[in-house]
Formats: C-alpha cells, structure tokens, sequence
C-alpha cells in the first residue's frame, strides 16, 4: 500500500489567496465562505454594488478574523471594468491569485417570441464573455502564484455553470434560451481553457449546480412548488444548500484535485440524470 503522508494538507487552502466573483451572495457568498474556512488568508471578492459587497465583508471578516477580505465592486459585463478590476487585484496581491471562481452570472426568463436581444446578450455578455475576459487576464497573476509554491503546485480556476447547460431547463414562459446556452458555452469554454492552461500551472473546472435558494433562483424556485415541492422532486430530496457549494469548491482548488482538470461537476443531487432518463 502507498503511504498518503500528506492527507491533511490534501484539502486545505492554508495562506492561499483567493478572488470570488459575485462573492457579495448567493453561491459566490457560499464558496468565498468555504475558501476562508479552508485558510485562504486573502480573499477578494466582487459584486456591482458597492454596499452589497462591504456587508459580505463584514460578515465574513466577523467570522474570520485573521483573513484579509477585500471587496473591489465592479461591473464585469463591462471590458473595461474586468480590466480596472484585474489592475486592482494585482496591486492589492502583489500580483499573485491562487484560487479564481469565476461564479458572477445573471439569468433572463421569457417566453420565445417575446424573448428579447437585449435579454439573450446580457447572459452571453456576463455568463460567457466576462468569463473568457476575466480567466484571460487573470492569467499572469495565477501563473506566478503557482510558479512562486513550487512543486506540483497549480493554480486554479472554478467556472460556474450550470445543469441548465447540461439538460434542458426552462421554456414556454419561464424560457431561459439565452441563459441555458451561456451555461453551456461557458463549461464548454472551461475545457478548452483547461487544455491550454494546465501546462501553465493552472487547472480549470467547472461546477454545474442545480437548484440552490438565492436572489436569482428564489422566484423560479417559489412559482415551482417552493424549497420543499421543488426539493421533493430531487432524488436526494432537497434542493441544494451552501455547505454542497463550499465542499466541492473547496475540493476543486485543493491539493486533492491536483489531477482533475476539465471536469463539469453537477452539484444537483442527480436530478438532471433523473430529467434527461427515457
Ligand atoms: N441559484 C441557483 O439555483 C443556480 C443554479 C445554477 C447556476 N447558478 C449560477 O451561480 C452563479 C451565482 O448565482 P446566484 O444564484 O448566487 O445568483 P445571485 O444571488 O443573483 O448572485 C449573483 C452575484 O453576481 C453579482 N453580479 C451580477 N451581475 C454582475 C455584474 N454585471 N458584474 C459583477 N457582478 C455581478 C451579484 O451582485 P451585484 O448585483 O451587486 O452585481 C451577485 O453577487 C451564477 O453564475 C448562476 O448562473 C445558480
């Protein structure tokens, strides 16, 4: 039998340095969170609102201390402000990220003909575009952390997409269109970036939730039956909740995961196997 002699530092984040987009609530909340409870000791996370972020700061710095959690509020669907934003994280790190998740996404539900451009290219635009801008720039940052650990060591990058992008999700009037391609391109999009980075010291995955309680999902989630209908149809019966995003982002940028790069993990309790069976 091999002897694991590094098991407990296979699923800690110890003095890594981590940047959370829409970490200010929801699933980016949960995975920021996760990232500190796993010893990220700096942690940068960003929303549009100003206001929205500082409270989740305060919230997370209450319950860990010793961290350093920046917020730098910034509208990614905008090149410019994903530049101002980069610019910003590279001054405040000294130019080294660990840890990206790239989690920031909007959604747009409407019926077909009614389904509006404006609507289809603000998904593309932040859920796709803002992505392949963010992880481009991010690059340099997440090369020299990797470079300065040493070792084995690989930086990482966690997109979020979705099992909208795997199976089909909403139509009629609830039809996400836009939404559910941007899923899809996005961890499509994570592959081809996985092959390409990883002999630069960066691996990509992705994680694809199903239906969690948040801003975003809370309506579709109550004309659906609520938290426990909507749960009831779940194989394991429940919708998903924070500690199912803290577990397996957290698992993706540690050392556990050394060797996983390129995977759609589905965090969905197995419903969007359940969906798509004859
Ligand atoms: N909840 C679910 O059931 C579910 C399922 C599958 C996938 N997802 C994905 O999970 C991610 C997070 O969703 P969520 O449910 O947590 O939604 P949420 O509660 O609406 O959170 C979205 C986050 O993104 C930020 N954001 C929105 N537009 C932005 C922009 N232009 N620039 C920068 N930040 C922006 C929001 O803050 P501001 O408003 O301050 O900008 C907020 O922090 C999304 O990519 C979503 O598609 C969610």
């Amino acid at each position: 039998m091999a002897e694991i002699t590094n098991y407990p530092s296979l699923f800690t984040l110890t003095s890594k340095t981590a940047v959370v987009t829409g970490g200010s609530r929801g699933l980016g909340l949960h995975a920021a969170s996760g990232l500190l409870h796993a010893g990220c000791s700096t942690l940068i996370i960003t929303s549009r609102k100003a206001d929205g972020c500082a409270t989740a700061v305060r919230e997370l710095q209450a319950l860990h201390p010793a961290a350093r959690i920046l917020a730098i509020p910034a509208d990614l669907s905008k090149l410019s402000e994903v530049e101002r934003f980069v610019k910003a994280v590279d001054e405040a790190t000294g130019g080294k990220v660990d840890v990206l998740v790239a989690n920031a996404g909007a959604t747009w539900g409407a019926p077909l003909e009614s389904h509006p451009d404006e609507g289809f290219a603000k998904v593309m635009d932040l859920n796709v575009r803002s992505v392949f801008n963010l992880v481009k720039l991010m690059v340099p940052l997440l090369e020299r952390a990797a470079a300065e650990r040493g070792g084995d060591e690989r930086s990482r990058v966690v997109t979020v997409g979705s099992v909208a992008g795997i199976v089909v999700g909403g139509t009629g009037v609830n039809g996400t269109y836009g939404y559910a391609a941007s899923k899809a391109a996005v961890m499509h999009m994570t592959k081809h970036l996985a092959i390409e980075l990883a002999p630069r010291r960066i691996l990509c995955n992705a994680i694809a939730p199903g239906f969690f309680p948040s801003k975003m999902a809370n309506g579709f989630i109550s004309k659906s039956g609520g938290v426990e209908g909507l749960g009831k149809e779940n194989p394991t019966g429940r919708l998903g909740k924070a500690e199912d995003i803290v577990g397996c982002v957290v698992f993706l940028c540690s050392n556990a995961a050394s060797h996983v790069n390129g995977a759609i993990i589905p965090i969905d309790g197995g419903k969007h196997l359940a969906q798509s069976r004859l």
